[in-house]
Order: structure tokens, then sequence, then C-alpha cells
């Protein structure tokens, strides 16, 4: 069924959602026993890692038997995978959630439905789908039931459908479920150049919202202001004075926080009294540093993100709100993720190490072909 109840319109679709709490089981662990359909005599190659630790290390290309197919299973080709640094700490070992290694890595991809068991009613062999789960991504193959799936518009472009599950998402949380923000309202970020922020940046624009970004590399604003970005600063106390300046008349009321350390704390000064503070990464590793008196006379709120604990309580409902528009906005060119380089499956440690490293140009993609 539609999610929406059946509307028509909706280009995202999946059914039967699965109760709170269960999307992000690995797919490892979700085949269901019985009823099965003999599984083909097919091998298929993953990515996997028998122990934590560095990445290009410790993963290996491995081969494994197809599981069976449950009567409300979907068996999908994978096609596209990135790799995001929530991967990479996954397969370090400094996630939120721990490996329990031999695990397949990968939060989010794409590909397209190769068999469905008999009871399965909202797919069939040949759509284009996004795994809901929570792990398993870097696989030729991925078999689970039908509601960990959800289906996408024939022509959406892969690699970017590959990368909708968790960083738009996460822009679109960023922006639309922590402050009521009206067309014309500044919204503070850092790390403005990561797959996030060019999403946000992109999201806050088509919502009339206006976007003061900061980055490391000053470089970069001619591309980001293309993108929508409103007003770029250096990541430093200078574009600090610059930023008070331009924003002087409206301060923002929400800042989205992906580096920590003194970089938050330049926002925590830009936002307005009892503005929020959106913390959802750590990529300078530097803890959050709150000055007691933006608590006590600033009234600020500090609030953290992790959008696996959404997608794990998120009702049939709010997934749809928040995957249909952003779908949309993907096949309307209004939503792009920047690719450095779409890297075979094969070349895994290159991709590891690319993934890793500093000023990329955008995401590395595994082709699972
Ligand atoms: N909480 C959640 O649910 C959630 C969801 C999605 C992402 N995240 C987090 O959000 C962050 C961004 O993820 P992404 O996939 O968008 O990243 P990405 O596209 O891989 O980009 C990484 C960004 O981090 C910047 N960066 C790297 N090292 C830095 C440092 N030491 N200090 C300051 N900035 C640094 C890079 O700057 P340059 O552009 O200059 O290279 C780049 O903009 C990560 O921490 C990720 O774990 C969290």
């Amino acid at each position: 069924m539609w999610i929406s109840g059946g509307c028509g319109r909706c280009i995202v679709n999946f059914t039967h959602a699965p109760e709170a709490g269960q999307r992000l089981i690995s797919c490892l662990t979700i085949r269901p026993p019985v009823p099965s359909i003999p599984a083909m005599s097919l091998t298929s190659l993953c990515l996997r890692f028998d122990q934590t630790g560095s990445p290009a290390d410790v993963l290996k290309l491995a081969e494994r038997s197809l599981p069976p197919l449950g009567s409300h299973d979907v068996r999908v080709r994978m096609r596209y995978a990135p790799v995001n640094p929530a991967d990479l700490n996954y397969i370090e070992g400094n996630y939120g959630r721990a490996a329990h290694p031999p695990a397949i890595p990968g939060h989010e991809g794409c590909g397209e439905v190769q068999a469905v068991g008999p009871e399965v009613t909202s797919l069939k062999p040949g759509d284009v789908v996004m795994p809901l789960l929570g792990a398993g991504c870097w696989a030729q193959h991925l078999t689970a039931a039908e509601h960990f799936f959800a289906r996408l518009p024939e022509s959406i472009d892969p690699v970017q459908a590959a990368m909708l599950r968790i960083n738009p998402v996460t822009a679109w949380h960023l922006l639309t479920q922590h402050v009521a923000l009206s067309e014309g309202d500044w919204v503070l970020q850092n790390a403005a150049n990561s797959g996030v922020g060019r999403a946000l940046i992109q999201i806050a624009r088509q919502r009339g919202l206006k976007t003061a970004n900061f980055v490391r590399r000053i470089e970069l604003a001619d591309e980001l202001r293309q993108l929508g970005a409103d007003a770029v600063f250096t990541d430093d106390e200078k574009g600090l004075e610059e930023a008070r300046e331009r924003l002087k008349a409206h301060p923002p009321r929400l800042a989205a926080n992906a580096v920590g350390g003194d970089s938050a704390l330049r926002q925590m000064d830009l936002l307005a009294p009892e503005g929020m503070l959106v913390t959802y990464g750590a990529m300078s590793r530097r803890s959050l540093k709150v000055p007691n008196k933006f608590l006590i006379f600033k009234g600020l709120r500090l609030h953290g993100l992790w959008i696996t604990r959404w997608y794990e309580q998120a009702s049939s409902q709010e997934l749809h709100d928040a995957l249909e528009p952003l779908a949309r906005m993907i096949l309307d060119h209004e939503l792009h993720t920047a690719v450095e380089e779409v890297i075979p499956m094969a070349q895994y440690a290159r991709a590891m190490q690319r993934a890793a490293a500093d000023s990329r140009a955008g995401k590395i993609v595994l082709d699972l072909a």
C-alpha cells in the first residue's frame, strides 16, 4: 500500500511498517526460519569484517550463499552504497551501536528487487528500492522482509538514492523537528561542506530559510553559495566576527553542530537567547564546552540528534513525511549529494582510505556490481 493511504501521488512507498525498534536489525539476523523458498544456488559478494579496527585493514571481500527467501521476503540486488563517517566508526568499533563481528557494514544504499516471496504484496522484481535496515548494505544481495524496503521512483538516480536515507533525513530533521522556524529565519551550521551540511543548505533554501554556513575551507564558499547558502564564513574567530556583524539584525534560533569544541562555542555565541544547539556529529573529536553564562543568562537549549534512534521510533506516516519530499527533491534536481568517486567494491581498501581522507570533493560511493 502507499504509505499515505494510497493517494496515488506518492513516490516513496513501503508496506506494513515494522514495529518501532525493529527496523535496525542487521540483515544477517532477520532471516525468518520458515516458511521459505529454497535458495537459488547462487553465491554473492559482500564486504565483511571479522574484528573491529581500521576499515582498510579489517575489511575483506567475502563470498556468501544467498539465504532462502521467506514467503514475505524480498531479495534485492544492491547497486550503490556510500561510505559515511558512521560506517567507518562502526567498523572501528566507535559507533553508537556496537558492531558484533563478523558483520557486514553499510547503513544505506540503493538496489533493485530481484525476487519476491509468494506473500509479498508491495514489491515486484525490477522495483528500485532503498533498504531501511541499519546495516548490511555493503553487499551485492540483501534479503529481508518487504517492510524493510522503501520503493523509489524508477527514474531516480540510483547513486543519489543510495545516499537519501541518512544525511538528507538528518538535515530535514534538524530543520523541522527542533525549532518552529518561519520563512526568512536564519539557521547556523558548521561542517557546511559535509553531506549533511550540503543537504541542509538545499532543504533550507526550498523551505525559504536562510543559512549561515561555517567551513574550514573558505575556497568552497562560491560552490556552497551556488547550492543556496546565504552566507559562508571560515570556522574561526575571524569568521565569528563577520557572522556577528551579518546576523546582528536577525540572530538565529537554531544551530546544527557536527564539529564540537570551539566551533560549537562560536555557534552558541551567535545564537539568539533561548536558541537551540543541536549536536549531531563530532568531526573535531572535541567535546562541547558550555560556558555557564550561556545556560544561565542566555537560556540556550542543547539537544542531541541520532537519526538511527529516530528511524527506530518513527511511525510509518513520519517515515513517509520525511522520505517522500526528499525523494521528490532528488527527482526534481533540487537535492544533490556531491560525489567524489564511485569505486568498485573490490577496491574497498582504497575506498576506505579515500573516505577517511581530508578535503574530499564529495562522498565515496561503493559500486556493488
Ligand atoms: N547524528 C546523526 O544521526 C548523524 C547523521 C548523519 C551524519 N552524522 C554525522 O555528521 C557528520 C557529517 O557527516 P557527513 O556524512 O555529512 O560527512 P562527510 O560528507 O563525510 O563530510 C565530513 C565533513 O566533516 C568536516 N571535517 C572533517 N574533519 C573535521 C575536523 N577535524 N574539524 C572540522 N570539520 C571536519 C569535513 O570538512 P571539509 O569539507 O573541509 O573536508 C567535511 O565537511 C559526521 O560526524 C557524521 O557522523 C550524524
